[in-house]
């Protein structure tokens, strides 16, 4: 029976070339160092709304705080595991993740907004999911189907960021926003 894989003999002698590039085989359709400097962009965001979220969770004041501060700390870890994702992501693809503090912000596509009331700071959160949904729908349109492992992660991230905003939307419908 023949393979599905039409021209295994090929395949087995590509694989003994260039191994040290590991998880990144010569069909690996993008220009890898185009993926890194975009998965690059994506922890800065992710690294931005860990910080904006604690800086919201430490400041949350008022008689209803209390369970939004629980939400904005839910938030800020769930954003952390993000950031841990994709830089294991960028190491796999032979880059190296971009943690300086140095141009951080100028990296993230998400602001940091301080926010002076509750309402504000959820607000901004709001404002910074809506971006990062916007900006991980473009990044998997762009990876599409070259590499299926990187855009399947940023779909789940996607998925997240989505509740993340609903769960906004919920708390300015409770506190009467
Ligand atoms: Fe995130
Ligand atoms: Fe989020």
């Amino acid at each position: 029976m023949p393979h599905f894989v039409k021209d295994i003999e090929e395949i087995q002698k590509r694989a003994r070339q260039k191994i040290e590039d590991g998880a990144v085989t010569q069909t690996y359709g993008l220009d890898k160092d185009k993926v890194c400097e975009i998965l690059n962009e994506a922890l800065a965001t992710e690294i931005v709304c860990v910080l904006r979220y604690k800086r919201h969770y430490f400041m949350a004041s008022g008689i209803h705080a209390e369970g939004v501060a629980a939400e904005f700390l839910q938030h800020a870890n769930e954003e952390q595991g993000h950031a841990d994702q994709i830089g294991a992501r960028i190491v796999q693809l032979g880059g190296a993740p971009n943690l300086s503090p140095e141009g951080m912000l100028t990296r993230s596509h998400a602001e940091y907004v301080e926010g002076d009331t509750l309402i504000d700071m959820i607000k901004e959160d709001l404002v910074a999911e809506r971006i990062a949904i916007d900006s991980y729908r473009e990044m998997i349109n762009y990876l599409a189907n070259d590499d299926p492992t990187t855009r399947r992660m940023l779909e789940e991230i996607l998925a997240m960021e989505e509740e993340h905003a609903d769960d906004l939307v919920s708390l300015l419908g409770e506190l009467g926003k």
